[in-house]
């Protein structure tokens, strides 16, 4: 096989996925049904972890545009940061603390309308306004969490809740 075919061919193996992902427009349900099988289809095949957070991160701030969304995983009793989009954001939190910290304590998904009247939460960002955050269990344990920060007020709701648990809910631990 010529070698130019032979790259495209590697290419296309490599890159099954369209690059582009299809922005859903409508109602923020509509736009979680358009997202969440195209979600199914990057991460289906694809064993890499970082590689699969850092896709869902990315998709998720393409589709809704959110100040932060990331993960932080649980590595030797703390959450230590891993693949997000966004600004800088602090590396380590211990359980308990912050928005991640208590939601990974309480195993369960944490909407915050306005995130200074959530005591203990960690500013990593003065713009972040509301927040959500949903624990990823495995075997029942809480083996990260995705967090998504907005700079509106009220940002999050049980839709968001519904549909962010089903993403975490795709990834490969
Ligand atoms: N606000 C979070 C900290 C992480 S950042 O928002 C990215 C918290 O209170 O746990």
């Amino acid at each position: 096989m010529p070698l130019r075919d032979n790259r495209k061919l590697q290419r296309s193996y490599l890159c099954r996925m369209a690059e582009d992902l299809a922005i859903g427009t409508g109602t923020k349900e509509e736009q979680y049904r358009s997202l969440l099988p195209q979600l199914q289809a990057l991460l289906e095949g694809e064993p890499d972890l970082v590689a699969n957070l850092a896709n869902i991160a990315a998709a998720l701030k393409e589709q809704f545009g959110w100040l932060w969304i990331g993960f932080y995983i649980v590595k030797n009793d703390e959450l230590v940061l891993g693949p997000f989009q966004g600004p800088v954001a602090c590396t380590r939190i211990k359980k308990g603390r912050g928005v991640c910290g208590t939601s990974w304590a309480e195993a369960k998904t944490l909407i915050v309308p306005d995130v200074e009247k959530f005591p203990g939460h960690i500013a990593c960002s003065s713009l972040s306004k509301s927040e959500i955050v949903v624990p990823v269990i495995r075997n029942g344990e809480v083996v990260a969490v995705l967090d998504a920060d907005s700079t509106a007020l009220n940002e999050f709701d049980t839709t968001d809740q519904l549909y962010l648990e089903q993403i975490v809910n795709l990834i490969r631990f």
